[in-house]
């Protein structure tokens, strides 16, 4: 038997995301309801030392190499830089990051950084005010901006900003691109994937690379430098006369939609209740919780994650006919 996640179609998952909540500070239109997710139980989510324990597995018998906590909002967990801490010392040097929406970052990230984290993604789709606190239903923008800066005045960089792509903010794309560079941050725009609580996702609504590669066009030269890595999910491009730490900047592009990176794959998740899901889409989960609270051994949690993952769809089929978007909302998966 192989000791790696493999699925059926040969694809080995790496990269380990683990939600920590569905609990958020903010209610973007794209991701959670107005009213915010049923809340989840205090007792039924993974403790500290049992997400590190599954961090531990991870990297010791899965192949695990890359190592995500994304939620809801991780911030909203007291305990994150325990989390972080213990699951650092499992992870062999394998390196920790946080996706995050930045509210209250400001206060914690030193705390964080030095539990052990190494990198952060912050979620950010207008520097407008008014575009902010319509899109996310919370008026925080000044929040985010000092987490922000907080982050980079911690050294914890290079620093990724998340910009998912709406009609309402196309416009200002731009004007967040240069802000991005002005900060020394990496932008990546995402092409919103049907993932909202309330259903309202609509292909010919979608706002595609394609119309925003027109709309930056007409205010900075773009060239295209492929991917990082092929499991990567942005496709970079080189934006000419800038630079960001003495390289060229770049913005990327992750095209979900409409270039879609499934067959490419290199990603398992952990839902905050400590179920496996092996695709952001398909509602298939694997408890895992249980057998820790069993008291199982490592190699036994092992092989029902191996499981997990083998049955692991082709890909989202977002250009099928017969696609059906999964129950579970953005907000409860962990991006
Ligand atoms: P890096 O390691 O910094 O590149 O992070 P990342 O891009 O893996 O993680 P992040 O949480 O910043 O995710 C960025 C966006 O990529 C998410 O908001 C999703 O929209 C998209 N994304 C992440 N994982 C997947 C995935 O497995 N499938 C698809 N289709 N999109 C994904
Ligand atoms: N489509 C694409 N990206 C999404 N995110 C949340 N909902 C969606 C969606 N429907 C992004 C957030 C964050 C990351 C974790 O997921 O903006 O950057
Ligand atoms: Fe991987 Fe599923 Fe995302 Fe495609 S949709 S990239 S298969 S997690």
């Amino acid at each position: 038997a192989t000791p790696d996640l493999v699925d059926s179609f040969g694809r080995v998952a790496r990269d380990l995301r683990i939600s920590l909540t569905e609990k958020c500070s903010l209610r973007c239109v794209y991701c959670m309801p107005a009213e915010g997710l049923p809340a989840i139980p205090r007792e039924r989510l993974l403790t500290p030392p049992e997400i590190a324990r599954l961090v531990g597995i991870g990297v010791r018998e899965l192949g695990i190499r890359d190592i995500r906590f994304t939620g809801g909002e991780p911030l909203l967990r007291a305990d994150l830089a325990e989390i972080i801490r213990r699951s650092a010392h499992e992870a062999d040097g394998v390196p920790l990051s946080l996706t995050t929406n930045g509210i209250g970052l400001d206060k914690r990230v030193r705390a964080l950084r030095d539990a052990g984290l190494t990198r952060i993604n912050i979620s950010l789709d207008t520097i407008d005010r008014e575009h902010f606190a319509r899109l996310t239903r919370r008026d925080r923008l000044p929040a985010v901006l000092a987490g922000i800066r907080a982050a980079h005045e911690a050294g914890l960089t290079p620093l990724k900003i998340n910009a998912v792509l709406l009609r309402d903010t196309l416009a200002g794309a731009g004007d967040l691109l240069a802000w991005a560079l002005s900060t020394g941050s990496r932008l990546r725009f995402i092409e919103q994937m049907p993932l909202d609580a309330d259903g309202t996702w609509s292909r010919d609504e979608l706002v595609s690379a394609q119309d925003l590669l027109e709309v930056l066009g007409r205010r900075f030269d773009l060239v295209p430098v492929g991917r990082h890595d092929p499991s990567a999910p942005a496709e970079e491009w080189a934006v000419r006369g800038y630079e960001v730490d003495g390289a060229p900047a770049t913005v990327g592009i992750i095209a979900s939609v409409t270039r879609p990176f499934c067959a490419d794959c290199d990603r398992t998740r952990v839902t905050a209740e400590g179920s496996v899901r092996s695709c952001l889409f398909g509602d298939d989960e694997t408890d895992l919780r249980e057998l820790l609270r069993e008291g199982a051994d490592d190699e036994a949690i092992a092989d029902r994650w191996r499981a997990a993952m083998w049955v692991k769809q082709p890909g989202h089929g977002m250009d099928r006919a017969d696609f059906v978007r999964p129950l579970t909302s953005m907000g409860a998966i962990g991006g």
